[in-house]
């Protein structure tokens, strides 16, 4: 037989057809006298009717077996339409039957209505029966098709799709790194790509003008839901152009996915916000500003608080912020201490609050506070009866991003209260600008790159480089949604002194280190290296965002777990002791 349609193709135009159908037992209901199989392919389901005794094979077989049937399409009578079902309104009468494959006993249900009571680990261990779901077929063709609208407007908009070498070499700065020992060079490695940064640089010089590639990287890191050690991103990078050409045409980019893809229209231009606004406001250079709940700075109020802790952060140059945690005073212990602990785990060295009740504020801290401070503070934070706001008296950096982290823990008791609810068809994008090209590491003890070190300085701000490092922009933007980190880049440095400065003098890499390294880079750029930038997007988040899930994991077709497996194939996994010998690696 040679199947002539699809199952979920079929309507009531193709009755009294005969037709000839390949696909999955979905479901299977023994009627005694008639049996009814819904058979599965990629398109959808459609009903089977057969004659128990013409076809005694078929009365055994389990879900997911794979048949082939030829048979006639009918109308269904009215009392057995099935208007959930797209082809509920016909059915197939089996003529003629073939077994390809008779499916084993499932080790869990494919039913959708049950995904939930079926473990991750179970799933990806037989990640090929749980691509069957119809709900993660849809969103891989969503992911394929916001990469395919990507590509038809990059080509349309003069870029070139340019394959770059995934066995790099190793590089001091960024994420830790995947080593590959080279048998051909004994003791020698490459560093599989973080990013295909680099390159892409080099082709700029190369005279490519506009590059783009759908690029895999590779990064040692530990993994949440947003990271995999291994992602994808929509690369590029372009020639001749300034940050607000990469803003258009990101913005262009994204509107044609939007159109393409959820037939919706995006309206543009993008909303654009500083750094050190976003800090301030959203406690996250990614903030979420799907909802309100701001920080307010009240150092002002307590520069000269009776409350040691707050008056002697203000005398060390640090700053008070607050938080109103609206309608939040029905806080269990319980949560309070949770939020205690993400302040902690943050930096915090506590979390003082007020709970503003009808008898009065309920506070560890506020029998320190005078008349002033209160009436102050209950204005600036616009306190009422059921509120409980959160403060934190740190550092500038420090202080936000612990309120910002308490911001986020608000929204959820929030919403798990019912008193917030955020439209999931709702996407918030913005950019972020103005990042400081550099960020003091305690730690290390100098400055290291707030991105990447191939960053270029604001022109004006260069000048600043020796004297206040702290105070230089950098040529950096952010894409943002929903609070995610959708995407980055920057205009690059393409001149070799800066270059050279920013590695040795500013980032403190030692010269041989940067002739090792970046040698190739700096003399490249000695060779009419064009001024040049460009952008990364993270295509597993997008994908991920645009399908309504939160964890990337949906939207990959075999992804790793928290601990970087492939539980179907088992990887990692030994080498041989001969496959260790050729790479020369002897284990004590
Ligand atoms: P960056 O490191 O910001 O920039 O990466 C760009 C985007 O890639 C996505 N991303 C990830 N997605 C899944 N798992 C991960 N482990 C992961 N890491 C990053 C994010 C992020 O915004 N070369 C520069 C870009 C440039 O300057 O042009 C770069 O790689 O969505
Ligand atoms: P203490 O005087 O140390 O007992 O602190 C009084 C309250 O202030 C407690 O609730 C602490 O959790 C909180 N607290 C202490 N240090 C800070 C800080 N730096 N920022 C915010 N709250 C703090």
């Amino acid at each position: 037989m040679r199947h002539t349609h699809s199952c979920g193709e079929l309507t009531v135009q193709h009755t009294t057809l005969t037709v000839d159908l390949i696909g999955w037992v979905h479901a299977k209901r023994d009627h005694g006298g008639l049996l009814f199989i819904d058979l599965r392919d990629r398109t959808g389901l459609i009903q089977l009717v057969i004659a128990p005794q013409k076809f005694p094979d078929l009365v055994n077989l389990h879900p997911e077996s794979v048949i082939e049937v030829m048979g006639t399409v009918m109308l269904r009578s009215t009392e057995t339409v099935n208007n959930h079902l797209q082809t509920g309104q016909i059915e197939v009468s089996v003529e003629q039957a073939i077994i390809h494959n008779a499916s084993d006993v499932l080790p869990f249900s494919l039913d959708e209505s049950r995904a939930e009571n079926v473990s991750e680990e179970t799933r990806l261990t037989y990640r090929y029966l749980d691509l069957r779901r119809p709900s993660n077929y849809q969103r891989l063709l969503r992911r394929h098709k916001i990469a395919a609208a990507v590509r038809n407007y990059l080509n349309d908009n003069g870029f070139l799709e340019v394959e770059l070498p995934i066995l790099f070499k190793t590089t001091p700065e960024g994420a830790r790194e995947f080593l590959v020992p080279s048998r051909v060079n004994p003791q020698q490695f490459y560093a599989l790509a973080q990013s295909p940064q680099q390159y892409k640089q080099m082709l700029m010089v190369a005279g490519l003008e506009r590059y783009y590639s759908i690029a895999r990287c590779f990064r040692d890191e530990d993994l949440r839901a947003d990271r995999q050690p291994e992602f994808t991103q929509i690369d590029l990078e372009m020639s001749f152009i300034e940050a607000e050409d990469i803003y258009n045409l990101i913005e262009g980019m994204l509107r044609h996915v939007w159109k393409n893809v959820l037939q919706k229209d995006l309206a543009l231009p993008l909303k654009r916000m500083r750094f050190r606004e976003a800090m301030d406001r959203f406690g996250s250079d990614k903030p979420d500003t799907r909802f309100v709940l701001e920080i307010q700075d009240v150092t002002d109020i307590f520069a000269h608080s009776a409350f040691k802790v707050f008056a002697d952060v203000v005398a060390t140059g640090g700053v008070i912020k607050a938080i109103n945690g609206k309608g939040l005073t029905d806080l269990t212990q319980g949560e309070l201490k949770a939020l205690e602990d993400s302040a902690k785990a943050m930096g915090a060295k506590g979390l003082a609050f007020i709970r503003v009740e009808e008898s009065g504020w309920k506070s560890p801290i506020s029998k320190f506070f005078n008349e002033e401070e209160k009436v102050a503070l209950a204005k600036a934070l616009s306190m009422e009866v059921g509120d409980v706001v959160f403060f934190a008296a740190e550092k500038w950096e420090r202080a936000c991003t612990i309120l910002g982290r308490i911001r986020m823990d608000c929204a959820n008791l929030l919403q798990r209260r019912g008193r917030l609810s955020i439209d999931g068809d709702r996407f918030d994008l913005l950019w972020i600008v103005d990042f400081p090209l550099l960020t003091y590491d305690d730690e290390i003890g100098h400055y290291v790159a707030t991105h990447h070190p191939f960053t270029a300085p604001v022109p004006e701000d260069i000048g600043l480089l020796d004297s206040d490092p702290h105070t230089v922009r950098g040529q950096h933007y952010d894409l943002v949604m929903n609070g995610v980190e959708l995407g980055g880049g920057s205009i690059r440095i393409h001149n070799c002194d800066l270059q050279r400065k920013i590695f040795h003098e500013i980032l403190k890499i030692p010269r041989e280190v940067v002739e090792d390294r970046f040698g190739y880079m700096l003399r490249a750029f000695r060779f009419g290296a064009p001024p040049h930038g460009g952008i990364a997007l993270g295509l597993d988040r997008l994908a991920a965002m645009l399908s309504a899930t939160t964890s990337i994991r949906d939207v990959i077709a075999f992804p790793k777990t928290q601990r970087g497996q492939d539980l179907m194939c088992q990887s990692p996994s030994p080498a041989s002791q001969k496959q260790l010998r050729e790479l020369h690696i002897t284990f004590k």
